[in-house]
């Protein structure tokens, strides 16, 4: 045999001489669920080691991150059913518990990168990501309340934006708002390719915003397709994203590659809730290692060619590097 290709896998050292992907914490983007109150920290059921915290520990997780080596953070509101409306008004409130936190954040840790949320459902009474009129959620017309939202949290001090709606026209709009308004500063991460998953059940319970009628088929990706993903990176691309995301990311390496091989944006992947609750339960029975399927995981996800990832697991892979 002239080929052994065993002979590179010898030793540890060959191992890392020839090993192409490495995930680092600079690629990571740690998610962090946000609630009212003073000294809260609610376990989420569903995602073991995942809390909602109120602002003030809020502080202090993301001080324990950065000490650890993650500088970015997406930051996600639960709200009390009394916040929520149909219209999201709570959204755009530019003293809501979100913009004050965005402020504080920004003021206390001007380094880090921190990354919002822009869409309905965390404050709409309908759980839907636009406004629901009669069985419809409307595009154009949930417009208007994105762009209030988008420019409440520049002003809070927000480095990127993330658009996660999945419907159209929101990239260009929010792009032209932001500029006029003196934010051309400010990022947007383009939710290009979000599909209509069931890896987000977990999440929806962290933030009690699932749909209270219909599903979330009208906007978001219908799973089985990819030649989509081309179109929704095309529009992104010309609207002025900055990066464009896959969402949920292990279902969808296939997404990811095609966006990187196809766009020279930088690709993110969100490794989504369910994703992260899989293998914290297949871990808590014995039946997987956690950590090992963890890395694993992330490596894949960068290997498909995903320059970024939000990952729950943020955290705990920089701990694992420690
Ligand atoms: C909705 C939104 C969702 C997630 C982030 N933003 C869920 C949904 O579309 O219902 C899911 C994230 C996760 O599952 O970790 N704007």
């Amino acid at each position: 045999m002239l080929r052994r290709p065993r002979r590179n896998r010898k030793s540890p050292v060959i191992r890392s001489l020839v090993e192409e992907t490495q995930v680092t914490v600079n690629d990571l983007i740690y998610p962090l669920f946000l609630i009212e109150g003073e000294k809260q920290k609610e376990e989420v059921t569903s995602m073991p080691g995942i809390f909602r915290y109120s602002l003030d520990n809020l502080m202090d997780e993301v001080k324990a991150s950065i000490d650890l080596g993650i500088n970015s953070f997406c930051i996600f509101p639960s709200l009390p059913d009394a916040k929520k409306d149909k219209y999201a008004t709570e959204g755009y409130n530019p003293d809501s518990l979100y913009n004050v936190a965005l402020k504080e954040l920004k003021n206390k840790f001007p380094e880090s990168c921190i990354m919002t949320d822009i869409a309905m459902d965390p404050y709409s009474s309908d759980g839907h990501d636009g406004i629901y009129e009669n069985g419809e959620i409307l595009n154009d017309a949930t417009l208007d309340i994105l762009g209030k939202m988008a420019l409440e949290q520049a002003k809070s001090g927000a480095d990127i934006l993330g658009p996660s709606d999945m419907m159209d026209g929101r990239v260009g709009f929010l792009r032209e708002i932001l500029d006029a308004a003196g934010f051309s500063h400010v990022s947007i991460m383009s939710y290009t390719a979000k599909y209509a998953s069931a890896f987000y059940g977990p999440f929806r319970d962290a933030l009690d915003s699932a749909p209270k009628a219909g599903d979330k088929k009208t906007y978001q990706m219908n799973p089985a397709n990819s030649r989509e993903a081309l179109i929704e990176g095309e529009l992104d691309f010309e609207e002025g994203a900055d990066f464009l995301m896959v969402k949920p990311a292990l279902s969808y390496l296939d997404i990811i590659k095609l966006l990187n091989d196809n766009f020279d944006l930088p690709v993110s992947a969100y490794n989504v809730s369910g994703e992260y609750a899989m293998i914290k339960a297949a871990d808590k029975m014995g039946w997987l290692d956690g950590e090992k399927t963890m890395v694993e995981m992330l490596t894949s996800i960068k290997r498909a060619g995903a320059k970024i990832i939000l990952t729950y697991f943020a955290k705990e892979f920089a701990m694992l590097q420690q």
